[in-house]
């Protein structure tokens, strides 16, 4: 290996060495930020690296990367907390369509392709091209621009079976004789595309952050696939790392829903919601804000539960406002975390993060639910699904085996949202209706603020 080899290869080394702490730095709030920091830097160093290495004609170059991060930075400033995982599926599907264009690309300029790498062409541009359809499709659902729930139609495993073994056909024949099959990868190409669109559509509701976990997962293996086909260390090891950690991810996601991946893949849930007036019903019992100022006033500990609703309110400053009265006033505080509230991995903890929430009051579902009974008042901030007792007690529901956040056992619930309308999933809320529970309707932020007031006011 020459000396220039040699260098390459060890700068690829200290960005693939970053890449790792980084991943490993985002596992604690604490790190996250840094984490992410490290990971860019080894990013930047396998980018310039790979530029000079390669001699490659500069002026395209250029003005893609002038054009990409004018549209990055435009669209990161530009979009909202709550659209962060919309945001995601386009950079999944982008990053899919980049691995499937380098494989052709490749493929175009040089046709004689041996058996090992005709493959991982076909795998990079079959698995890109599927995850720039479905990642599309996962961005029109979850930006409601396509209708969100499951879309079901008839022999749809079948014919997703029948693409599959198509897309393995093909490859087998292009493998065999690349220089004469163009036509071959192209068809592999149009099968990718169509089996995104397929494959995605008949998911809905609430699986779909489980999905664009996957699809990122999918992107990495795509790019992985690519970095063979053009012999980019790098890219291979990036590739595989996106791949490995959007697995885990899904796993983790899945298991915080008590699905397999298959279930969320081929049941179509979300298909079948429940018609208005549906679902439990009872009496509330509404609270003021000086009702809940009394019950919180005498309470030993206090145990704030965030959800969607508290990202829409950009209720996390006031929240901690609240949490630091209730602090001087002798009361434990704690912040009880969802691992799907909001609507992306981590949702609570970033706005958490972002009020200067002191991370040792965070805790996890895991670590409330046993000590549920003693915690005199859950304050529940716009959390819906992730607080309904339906997933333990109701079979017939469409989140049954969903673990939650076990309010409903805490000595009083208070429960701040708008109006009875539903959450996520669609499905009314027995918690609502429980003995223990008191309704204090309203936006999230504005409830606080009186609570706050009423707090000052009481000094
Ligand atoms: P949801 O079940 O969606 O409930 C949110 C509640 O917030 C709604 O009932 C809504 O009631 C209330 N709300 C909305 N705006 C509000 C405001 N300004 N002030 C006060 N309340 C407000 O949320 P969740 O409990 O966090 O559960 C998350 C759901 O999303 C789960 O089903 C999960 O599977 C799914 N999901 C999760 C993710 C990830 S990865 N976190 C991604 C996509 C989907 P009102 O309209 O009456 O106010």
């Amino acid at each position: 290996m020459s000396t220039s080899a040699l260098a390459i290869n060890f700068a690829y080394v200290i960005s693939a060495a970053l890449f790792i702490f980084g991943l490993k730095m985002l596992s604690s709030p604490a790190t996250a930020r840094r984490g992410n920091m490290v990971s860019a830097i080894g990013m930047l160093l396998a980018v310039v690296v790979t530029l000079f290495a390669q001699g490659l004609d500069y002026k395209w170059i250029l003005l893609g990367m002038v054009i990409g991060s004018a549209i990055g930075l435009v669209a990161a400033y530009k979009v909202e907390m709550t659209s962060m995982p919309e945001m995601v599926a386009l950079f999944n599907g982008f990053g899919g369509v980049s691995s499937l264009l380098l494989a052709w690309g490749e493929y175009h300029e040089n046709p004689d392709l041996s058996v090992f790498i005709a493959i991982v062409a076909s795998l990079s541009a079959f698995i890109g091209g599927i995850t720039f359809t479905g990642s599309m499709i996962a961005f029109g659902k979850l930006s409601e621009k396509i209708p969100s729930k499951a879309i079901i139609f008839s022999g749809q495993h079948i014919i997703n079976a029948a693409i599959l073994i198509s897309a393995a056909v093909c490859t087998g024949l292009f493998a065999a004789n690349p220089q004469n099959l163009y036509a071959v990868f192209v068809v592999i190409i149009l099968i990718s595309l169509v089996f995104g669109v397929t494959s995605v559509i008949p998911i809905g509701g609430a699986d779909m952050p489980v999905v664009i976990s996957l699809l990122n997962s999918y992107s990495g293996l795509a790019a992985c696939a690519a970095g063979f086909v053009i012999g980019n260390n790098i890219l291979i090891v990036a590739g595989a790392l996106v791949g490995a950690s959007g697995i885990i991810l899904t796993r983790i996601m899945c298991k915080a829903m008590n699905r397999s991946l298959s279930n969320v893949l081929f049941s179509g849930f979300g298909a079948i919601t429940q018609a208005a007036g549906d679902g439990p019903q009872g009496e509330i019992k509404p609270a003021t804000a000086e009702d809940v100022y009394y019950i919180l006033e005498a309470a030993d500990s206090v145990a704030f539960v965030p959800g969607y609703g508290l990202a829409v309110a950009q209720a996390q400053h006031v929240t901690r406002e609240l949490g630091d009265l209730l602090e001087e006033n002798g009361t434990e505080v704690m912040y009880a975390i969802h691992p799907v509230a909001g609507r992306m991995p981590g949702h609570m903890n970033v706005l958490l993060a972002e009020a200067n929430v002191p991370y040792d009051q965070l805790v996890e579902m895991d670590d409330i639910n046993p000590r549920m009974d003693s915690v005199d008042v859950c304050v529940v901030i716009g959390a819906n699904d992730v607080v309904n007792p339906a997933a333990l007690e109701d079979e017939s529901s469409s989140i049954y085996g969903m673990p939650i956040i076990e309010t409903h056992r805490a000595k009083t619930v208070i429960v701040l949202k708008r109006s009875m309308n539903p959450g996520f999933a669609g499905i009314q809320n027995a918690l609502f209706f429980a003995e223990n529970a008191r309704m204090y309707f309203g936006d999230a932020k504005a409830s606080i603020q009186a609570l706050i007031a009423e707090f000052k006011g009481s000094d």
